[in-house]
């Protein structure tokens, strides 16, 4: 038994918010370390990337927050419930919109791990309400972190103005460190039995799991698509010819499309 595991097993009055930090530090180091967070971070993000990554997100707090509105008075949600300061939906749509334009739902395109996650975040919220905490956490904290250096990133990769960045801007929230010295004394304000905290605690690493899992995924994707639309496509992680293929951008593109949504599974579906 590790010192965490200790600490959580003996209830030892350890604050949930130290608790969640530590069983997660592991698979925050992956989160960082995946394919697509290592391209981000050398500002290596393409407007493709970036517009397909919304996409995901948009999918993931549509279900997020769907579930922390219908419980918002729950016990384990409502201190941690901060829509006027942390709702992202709203952002994510206007962002949408100013990428794909008036009829932006119809393109919104996501892989199996995404559906994945989203399912889990519908499924805890019909029956256990209590780990929605866990998911909160690791998106919006994660969102005021790193993932504010991230929004710089992609201002500057794609010199984009205040247009098309609305998710990672919180106008209502003037102090992000303030804000989740905040956000972790709710946490901790939460009334959890050891049985129930431990729970949170596994759902939180499984969070993490399912954003790894996204990320993947959407890589696979991106891989085979910019691959398909010079010629090449991948498989196995690496590049491959797409022989023969010499028709125009747009073939060569949706070939490569059908091929990334054969590789990352049958979840790939449009929203609407
Ligand atoms: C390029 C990728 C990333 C970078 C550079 C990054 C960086 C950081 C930094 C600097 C912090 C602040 C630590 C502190 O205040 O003590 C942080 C916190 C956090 N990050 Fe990340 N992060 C990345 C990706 C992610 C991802 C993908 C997730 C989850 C989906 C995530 C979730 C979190 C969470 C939940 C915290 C709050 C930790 C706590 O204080 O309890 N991060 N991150």
């Amino acid at each position: 038994m590790d010192n965490t595991e200790r600490k959580v097993a003996n209830g030892d009055g350890s604050d949930l918010s130290e608790q969640i930090k530590e069983v997660t530090k592991d698979s925050h180091v992956r989160a960082e370390n995946t394919q697509l967070m290592l391209n981000y971070q050398k500002g290596q993000i393409t407007l493709p990337q970036y517009k397909i990554l919304l996409c995901s997100l948009y999918e993931i707090y549509r279900a997020l927050e769907d579930e922390l509105d219908r419980h918002s008075t729950h016990p384990a949600v409502e201190p941690i419930y901060f829509p006027q300061e942390l709702a992202r939906l709203e952002s994510l749509e206007r962002d949408l919109e100013y990428f794909f334009g008036a009829q932006w739902k119809k393109r919104v395109i996501v892989p199996a791990a995404t559906h994945r996650y989203t399912e889990r975040l519908r499924e805890i919220g019909r029956s256990s309400p209590n780990l929605l905490v866990a998911h909160a956490y690791t998106r919006y904290l994660g969102d005021l972190s790193g993932g504010q250096v991230l929004g710089k990133i992609t201002q500057k990769s794609m010199g984009l103005g205040k247009e098309g960045v609305a998710f990672f801007s919180f106008p209502g929230v003037t102090s992000p460190h303030r804000f989740k010295q905040l956000y972790r004394s709710r946490m901790n304000s939460i009334e959890l039995s050891v049985e129930e905290r431990r729970k949170v605690l596994d759902e939180a690493v499984r969070a993490f799991e399912f954003n790894i899992e996204v990320f993947d995924d959407l890589q696979k994707m991106l891989s085979i698509t910019e691959g398909a639309s010079d010629g090449s496509g991948t498989q196995n992680g690496s590049i491959i010819p797409l022989k023969g293929i010499s028709g125009s951008p747009v073939i060569k593109l949706t070939l490569g499309l059908c091929v990334a949504l054969a590789t990352v599974g049958i979840g790939v579906y449009s929203a609407f």
